[in-house]
């Protein structure tokens, strides 16, 4: 008789996004009249720019022509690719990685939730609290997380840092000594950040107690602040103990078309084992590779037009961001993020739940958002919306708001 995994069981109802699609969809049902306005989920909105649509073209040609069609990907994608992320995401800024460092990927979603196959399950891991779910859904079903708590609504053996009001969402070095750290900067869904000497201070404290950092790096492309690192490799140490995800949903609107990576530097080791290596094998037998278009895609985000495409798409999206941080204030919300970051924090008025904020600001002003306790009990009495709707959406979102 098989048996299934029953960690899944553990699991509290679905993953937050699709919960928060269920709702919307019931409501849009019940209201079919309604124009309703989504700022929850960090999709974007603007069309893939023109030097990336370009690129795709050609490759879709060479695809149809005997002597230029491509078969399998390389295991750890293509060359053109990793040689231009590597100079420009990191050698460009003064960070050593090579290109056979890098993990091409179908984006930093499955990156994120994959990277712990890699490790024992005996490991602890901390995560900050509020956080982004899949680092703690992924654990929990590989049997990591311990027994959940749904009073304090908290895994038993998962070591949550509460990032608050108090320590400007910025997480404080955790008490007991984790093995696996989860690090998100610029943070969803707080859209706080953490300045270069502050992240220093995380991989010393890595590097002194052996653990290893995972850093989510997804929305570096909305940094504005010269204090805040783009990559966790400007700090001196990285190399033994971090790896980095990155994706191109973001910051090249790859969210359908899908492109990510992972670096992964050769000296990060436990003992003698290479973790460059187990992901290499991890990668080589369970992943298919993007497609050869896709990456030809990514290739043209670091192009001289490619680059001043996304910039403007960016700063597109960081009016909105403004819109929202302005228009908050305005009314008297307390707002934190939208700075370095596509997410605005904001805190629930009169002490409404994030849920009860979400049913409010649904029901009242057809407004989607995310409620802040989704991404962890700290995240209670604090939604997130995201910068990533069109300009008309956010300015009749906010709008909306002011009228409630
Ligand atoms: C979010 O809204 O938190 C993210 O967009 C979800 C994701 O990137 O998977």
């Amino acid at each position: 008789m098989f048996k299934i995994n029953d960690n899944y069981l553990k699991l509290p109802g679905s993953y937050l996004f699709s919960t928060i699609a269920k709702k919307v969809a019931a409501f849009s049902e019940a209201n079919p009249d309604k124009n309703i306005i989504r700022l929850g989920i960090g999709d974007v909105t603007q069309p893939l720019a023109p030097a990336i649509i370009h690129s795709l073209h050609k490759a879709v040609d060479e695809m149809a022509v005997k002597e230029t069609f491509r078969g399998y990907a390389p295991d750890l994608g293509y060359e053109f690719l990793r040689s231009a992320i590597a100079k420009n995401d990191y050698q460009d800024r003064g960070c050593e990685i090579a290109a056979d460092e890098i993990f091409v990927s179908d984006g930093a979603k499955c990156d994120s939730g994959n990277i712990q196959e890699i490790f024992s399950i005996d490991n602890r891991i901390a995560v900050c609290d509020p956080v982004y779910p899949v680092y703690v859904d992924t654990n929990v079903m590989a049997g990591r997380a311990g027994t959940y708590d749904p009073k304090a609504e908290t895994w038993s053996d998962v070591i949550y840092m509460p990032c608050t009001a108090e320590n400007n969402f910025a997480p404080d070095l955790p008490k007991e000594t984790p093995d696996i750290i989860y690090l998100c900067f610029p943070n969803n869904p707080t859209g706080s950040t953490i300045t270069k000497s502050q992240l220093q201070d995380w991989v010393d404290y890595a590097n002194k107690v052996g653990a290893v950092i995972i850093y989510d790096a997804a929305y570096e492309a909305y940094i504005s602040e010269e204090d805040v690192p783009h990559t966790i490799y400007e700090c001196e140490g990285a190399r033994t103990c971090a790896i980095e995800l990155r994706s191109f949903s973001k910051n090249a609107g790859f969210t359908g078309t899908r492109l990510g990576f992972t670096v992964i530097p050769k000296e990060l080791k436990c003992g003698d084992v290479s973790l460059h290596s187990l992901w290499a094998r991890r990668h080589g037998t369970k992943y298919n590779g993007a497609p050869y278009i896709i990456q030809r895609a990514g290739e043209a985000v670091y192009t001289p037009e490619g680059k001043a495409q996304l910039k403007e798409q960016i700063a597109y999206y960081m009016k909105n961001a403004k819109v929202i941080y302005e228009g908050l204030k305005d009314m008297g919300y307390t707002v934190s993020g939208g700075v370095n970051a596509p997410y605005i924090w904001l805190k629930t008025p009169d002490n409404m739940t994030s849920w009860e904020f979400f049913d409010y600001l649904l029901e009242k002003a057809n407004v989607v958002g995310t409620p802040g306790s989704g991404f962890g009990p700290s995240g209670e009495g604090y939604f997130r919306l995201t910068a990533f709707g069109t300009y008309e959406n956010t300015v009749a979102a906010v709008e909306r708001m002011k009228k409630l």
